[in-house]
């Protein structure tokens, strides 16, 4: 069963190129993608004990701005906190950072990248004493999402959700992820979606929402799922244009029987799941509701650029004045 609109992954191949003219930050310098080092002992590397972060950058009325980015912050903060690293920087300094990351490349279309771990130490399970985190954040070019996929819709095959139960926690121990990820591609798909107990829970790398007789229905926010920026967004977009969003377990039948389904994540924004274990959904098509919502979502971002760029501005005459005081 091949997907309609093919697999994310050719989506996702940058040119060598690219890549080469790649900066990174790596604790406190920029220095160049191919060049970049961690310590093998680095505890990302030995246990996966680390936290990450992946932010979309889009060019929207000229204005090329990270799409939601003080959430991703805030969420970064919960991972941090629940797994006990410290958070090397305020806010407004990951702001900071990411904008120099973004400025330093010339695609229109980025994803960021932002990684903390707990640090290098000797292997060696409990937490180390003063190990210091080790902080990396680089960015990529982000091809535009395929035409295809945004009006014809992918697919989607199931799977048991076989995960931790904490999978509120944006960790890089992601092991489960991939292999349901690969999954899909072994099944010509475009995502797994899982379920625990009958229950719907998310996709490999995506949030997943329902959509019945107009409302549009999101598994609570508990462990068993992560608490995604795209979909807090879609429900908070939905709401302002006077949808119903409605936060409730969905079980297996009514996933099936769902007149639309869509998928959401920063690399992917929102796409409508028209086929799942080979059934289609509702029409066979995108439905008319994702087509507004995938209207009303571009238009959130041009706001949320125009929001970015007026509080760089104002970043920078601050700089500036604090320049001159000095
Ligand atoms: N993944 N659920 C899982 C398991 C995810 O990995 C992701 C995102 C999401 C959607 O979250 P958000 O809307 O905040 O991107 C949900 C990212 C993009 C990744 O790992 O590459």
């Amino acid at each position: 069963m091949a997907d309609p609109a093919g697999t994310e992954q050719a989506a996702f191949e940058p040119s060598a190129i690219e890549w080469q003219q790649a900066t990174c930050y790596l604790n406190g310098e920029w220095t160049a993608l191919t060049e970049a080092k961690v310590s093998v002992l680095d505890r990302g590397f030995i246990f996966g004990d680390g936290i990450y972060e992946v932010i979309a950058v889009d060019t929207v009325d000229d204005l090329r701005a990270p799409f939601r980015a003080r959430q991703h912050f805030a969420r970064l903060q919960r991972s941090l906190d629940m797994v006990r690293i410290d958070n090397p920087f305020s806010v407004e300094h990951w702001l900071n950072l990411i904008a120099e990351a973004i400025e330093r490349h010339p695609w229109t279309r980025q994803l960021v990248y932002v990684q903390v771990t707990r640090g290098v130490a000797k292997r060696d399970h409990p937490f180390p004493a003063g190990a210091v985190p080790t902080v990396f954040v680089n960015t990529s070019p982000w091809p535009a999402i395929p035409v295809a996929q945004i009006e014809q819709g992918v697919s989607a095959v199931t799977h048991a959700d076989e995960r931790w139960l904490h999978c509120d926690i944006k960790s890089t121990s992601l092991l489960g992820n991939v292999l349901m990820k690969q999954y899909a591609i072994d099944n010509g798909a475009s995502e797994t979606v899982m379920l625990r107990d009958g229950f719907l829970t998310e996709g490999s790398s995506t949030n997943v929402s329902v959509v019945k007789s107009g409302v549009i229905s999101m598994p609570p926010q508990t462990v068993q799922i992560l608490p995604g920026i795209t979909v807090d967004g879609i429900a908070h977009i939905a709401q302002q244009h006077g949808v119903e969003v409605d936060m409730r377990p969905i079980a297996a039948a009514e996933l099936r029987a769902a007149d639309e389904i869509w998928l959401s994540s920063s690399g992917r924004e929102m796409l409508a799941i028209v086929s799942l274990d080979g059934v289609g959904v509702g029409s066979g098509k995108p439905g008319p509701m994702y087509r507004s919502m995938h209207a009303w979502f571009q238009q959130a971002k041009a706001l949320d650029a125009q929001q970015w760029a007026a509080e760089r501005a104002g970043h920078l005459s601050i700089t500036r004045t604090t320049q001159c005081a000095a």
